[in-house]
Formats: C-alpha cells, sequence, structure tokens
C-alpha cells in the first residue's frame, strides 16, 4: 500500500502514515541509508522492525528529507539537521512520522484487549465509565497514546506516566482533548490531537498555546 495518508494538525505541523505491506527487499531498495543506519538495521532482530524501521525512512523520503538529515540525540529522540521538528513511531502495520516548527510528540498504537488489564496501572479508569468495551479499548489505548506522545515531547528522565501525566476527561468523537504534566515542580498544559485508523490509534502532543 505504502504511503497511506497525511493529516494536518496545524499550520506548521503534519503526519504522515505509511502502511507496511511491502517486504524487507522491497523496502530496502527505495531508501538510501547512513552507514549507521546500515549497522542498526543489520542489529535488529525481526523483519517486522527492520521493515517498520525502512517505512520511516520512505516517510521521510516522501515528505523530501533522507536518513542523511535525521540524527538522534543521547536518550534516542530523533531530529532533523534543518531544526524542523520530528517525532517518530511504528507499530506492526503502520509508521508515522509528524513533522512541525513546534516540539512535538507522537504515538502509534495498534488497540488490543489487553490495555484494559494494565489500564489501572497507567491512567484514571473512571474515564473508562459507562463505555462499550470496544470504546474503553480505544479510549485506554487513546491515553496511552498521550502519555508516551508527552514522554516523547519532553524527553526527560523521570517521567512515570500514571504519576506525572494526567488526561483531561474527553470523548473519542472529539479528536482532541488536553493533558497535563506534573513534573519538576511545575505544571505544563499539551493539546492533544488523536483518530483511528484501521485498529490503530494515533495521538500527537503539543504544548498548549
Ligand atoms: C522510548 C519510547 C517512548 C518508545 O516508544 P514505543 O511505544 O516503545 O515505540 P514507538 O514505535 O512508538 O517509538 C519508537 C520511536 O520513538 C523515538 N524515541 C526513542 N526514544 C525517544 C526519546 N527519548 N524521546 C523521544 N522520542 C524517542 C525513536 O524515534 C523511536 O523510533 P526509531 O528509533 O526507530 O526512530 C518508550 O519505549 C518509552 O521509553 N516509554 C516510556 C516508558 C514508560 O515510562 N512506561 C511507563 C509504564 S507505566
Amino acid at each position: 500500500m505504502s504511503f497511506y495518508k497525511s493529516v494536518k494538525i496545524n499550520e506548521t505541523t503534519e503526519l504522515f502514515l505509511w502502511k507496511i505491506t511491502e517486504d524487507y527487499n522491497d523496502l530496502y531498495r527505495k531508501v538510501s541509508l547512513k552507514d549507521v543506519s546500515l549497522a542498526r538495521l543489520d542489529g535488529m532482530k525481526s523483519e517486522t522492525h527492520q521493515n517498520a524501521f525502512l517505512s520511516v525512512r520512505m516517510l521521510l523520503q516522501h515528505c523530501g528529507y533522507t536518513d542523511f538529515d535525521l540524527f538522534y540525540d543521547e536518550f534516542g529522540k530523533p531530529h532533523l539537521q534543518d531544526g524542523k521538528h520530528i517525532s517518530i513511531s511504528h507499530a506492526l502495520g503502520f509508521s508515522a512520522i509528524i513533522l512541525s516548527n513546534e516540539n512535538v510528540g507522537i504515538d502509534l498504537e495498534q488497540a488490543k484487549e489487553k490495555v484494559l488489564k494494565i489500564a489501572s496501572r497507567f491512567m484514571d479508569v473512571s474515564h473508562l465509565e459507562n463505555l462499550t468495551e470496544e470504546d474503553q479499548i480505544h479510549k485506554a489505548t487513546v491515553i496511552w497514546g498521550i502519555k508516551e506522545a508527552i514522554f516523547k515531547l519532553k524527553n526527560e528522565k523521570g517521567i512515570s506516566f500514571p504519576k506525572h501525566i494526567f488526561e483531561a476527561p474527553f470523548e473519542l468523537k472529539d479528536k482532541k482533548c488536553t493533558a497535563q504534566l506534573h513534573f519538576n515542580n511545575s505544571v505544563e498544559d499539551f493539546d492533544i490531537a488523536f483518530d483511528l485508523v484501521e485498529d490503530y490509534v494515533f495521538v500527537c502532543a503539543m504544548k498548549k498555546k
């Protein structure tokens, strides 16, 4: 399927999705990789992970960048040489990048029943009351994604999902909400945009203006 779609989040922020249906050789042939990326690719244990990694490079190329424009800091956060902000996420069947003029975080998760088993460990489960089981799964997955996306945006050691990141009540149909990070004696507000794509959830987090 290749390039799946883009979603404009605001004037300077756009999300790009890739549906991973190609095999390894198909993807490998189409990307140019730095030596350090070739070594990383070589060290990956599963072809699923390799394909996700390569599909992210396909998305970069779709957006006019290549692997040579991308570098990682000591914590693993990706950056672009031209100063544009980027965040990356990949799941089994999809990958996503988001590009923005501001710091941004993205998470992509497949909605799975097992999220309900661990929900109490990372979120306020009262936010799942009075929903069908399907909606509970989607909402808990969105909330997990909110926390991952804020974690990626901040890129600071010591942030705990249950102790420091709090989602405000929201409804799935709104496709947006807000969340707060209570960390290091300060409170930061975030705008969240989310949606469902097939059985995957994507979540974008940006600092509230
Ligand atoms: C690093 C982390 C955010 C990655 O998330 P994930 O859901 O496992 O995987 P995703 O596919 O969504 O994201 C992976 C991408 O995140 C990016 N990433 C990795 N570390 C990052 C960091 N410190 N900051 C921002 N982005 C980061 C990378 O681009 C990576 O992909 P790539 O290396 O192939 O380019 C995650 O493993 C993590 O550490 N989460 C916090 C753990 C936690 O507190 N859990 C709470 C349990 S209650």
